[in-house]
């Protein structure tokens, strides 16, 4: 780690230090230990940051709990949909009703809507009783912010447009002991058409390889078994370093991390997905057998409109590429319906890829206008009730080719890494196999951590019933 580095890593430990003592304060007032509760919207990323921002609080003194009614509540927001926005500015309004009740209480919001233009304003204008707002690029600073709070009685804001320096290695609270999500970069330089990352989450950056290495080795040494990669391209992973890595020579070196099991990553864009990534995840014993490869729409024509760099032809092509070298791959995706000027040809253009590729599942989502993006501006929006009807016979077909497709496992083998008690019957556990599709099997909590070989018994549609072998 570079001087820098350590550096801003103690500035952040002394505030976390100085919140400790304010927090203890309380306590004391209080005759109780002080709950911290952390909500994610959106994304993996997200999740990811979240179990950062909990580590800190946690650090500083807080209690960890769901509750929204915790002296302290974040809302670490996504930006992607614009529903989303106004789902949070809606229950920021319930937890002003909760602080008019306990004045102490710190409410705080983050992420991926507070990196966009026009919200600052709303805050500063209609949510004073906001504490501390913040981005995407400074969450491992929250102990500074909230110091700041303490100290000045008034709204923090602090919105950063760029990673300039991030701290990583700060304490986290993982929801999972086992699996880990890992940021290897930053930002989208991809400008899609209908989305608003590349606004809210600035440039491509990636992590040096040896950052990263030595956070999956911290976190394999601390019980992690699988980690999952994220980036909003990660075949674009270090061309801007000094030294330029591809993706596939990053896997190879976290390949090499004894006591870890499996690799995952998210999310590789379908226009440069390269043949070396194909051969090192079909090579690998480790990297999972699954690719969630991004569709948006199935029309050429669309696909244009949406700045996508590949036409329906191409991606066919490349899902044939991926079965080759990757024996039994699971394909997932995303796709969005009524994106602007979508014709019956172009929505019937996305129902053939989705039969032809065969995907094992699909996010599916409503096109959403994004103020500020070029779609936004695009003539042809698709009437609302069009889309809707677009939307059910998608879901139909996506159903119908997941069913089909998951049955392939049916009466086999397959390792799952057990993740915990069924939350439906406490005699059973609830697992993944490598293509990410969930089972379920006879178990006790033991088994949370580990890899087992299950036998697919009964295939349920998008899970399986099975037993250990
Ligand atoms: N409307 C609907 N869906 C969107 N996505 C991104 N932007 C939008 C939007 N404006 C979807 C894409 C992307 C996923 C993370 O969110 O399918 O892959
Ligand atoms: Fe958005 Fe496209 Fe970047 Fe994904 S690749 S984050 S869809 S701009």
């Amino acid at each position: 780690m570079s001087e820098l580095q350590n550096e801003l890593r103690d500035r952040q430990l002394k505030y976390i230090s100085l919140c400790g003592e304010e927090i203890r304060r309380r306590e004391e007032e209080l005759g109780r230990k002080l709950t911290a509760c952390v909500v994610t919207f959106g994304c993996q990323m997200n999740a990811r940051d979240s179990e950062k921002l909990l580590g800190i609080l946690e650090q500083i003194g807080f209690v960890a709990t769901e509750s929204e009614e915790a002296d302290i509540v974040i809302y670490n927001t996504c930006t992607v949909r614009e529903n989303a926005n106004s789902r949070v500015y809606g229950r920021l309004g319930r937890l002003h009703s909760m602080k008019k009740k306990n004045p102490d209480k710190l409410i705080g919001l983050c992420g991926c809507m507070a990196q966009e233009k026009g919200v600052i304003e709303t805050i500063k204008r209609s949510y004073r009783y906001v504490d501390i707002v913040f981005g995407t690029f400074n969450v491992f600073a929250v102990a500074e912010l909230l110091y700041n709070r303490f100290t000045s009685g008034s709204q923090v804001i602090d919105i950063w447009d760029s990673a300039k320096d991030i701290v990583e290695d700060l304490p986290t609270d993982r929801k999972f002991k086992f699996k880990s999500g890992v940021n290897i970069m930053y930002g989208c330089n991809n400008f899609c058409s209908y989305c608003i990352v590349p606004y809210v989450r600035g440039r491509e950056k990636s992590r040096e390889p040896e950052e990263i290495i030595a956070e999956i080795s911290h976190l394999v040494a601390d019980g992690v078994k699988e980690v999952m990669l994220l980036g909003q391209n990660v075949n674009s992973y270090g061309k801007s370093l000094e030294y330029p890595v591809t993706f596939a020579q990053l896997l190879k070196r976290i390949e090499q991390i004894d006591g870890l099991e499996r690799i995952r990553f998210m999310t590789p864009h379908p226009k440069d997905l390269s043949d070396e990534l194909i051969e090192v995840v079909g090579q690998s014993e480790k990297i999972c057998n699954h690719i969630h490869l991004p569709l948006q729409s199935g029309s050429s024509r669309l696909l244009k409109l949406m700045n996508r760099h590949y036409t329906k032809e191409s991606y066919l092509a490349l899902v044939e590429k991926i079965r080759a070298g990757i024996p039994n791959v699971s394909i997932t995706t995303d796709i969005i319906v009524g994106f602007p000027g979508e014709t019956e040809e172009d929505f019937e253009d996305t129902l053939d890829v989705v039969r032809k590729s065969r995907f094992d599942s699909a996010f599916t989502f409503i096109y959403s206008k994004r103020t500020g993006t070029p779609a936004a501006e695009m003539e042809d929006q698709v009437p609302e009730d069009v889309v809707k009807e677009r939307f059910n016979r998608l879901l139909k077909t996506v159903d119908e080719v997941a069913h089909e497709q998951i049955k392939r496992f049916e009466g086999t083998v397959q390792k799952v890494l057990v993740e915990d008690v069924s939350e439906h019957d406490p005699e059973y556990v609830t697992g993944r196999m490598t293509g990410n599709v969930l089972v379920h099997f006879k178990g006790d909590a033991s088994l949370a951590g580990t890899v087992v070989p299950v036998r697919c018994t009964e295939s349920k549609g998008f899970y399986y019933f099975g037993e250990k072998v």
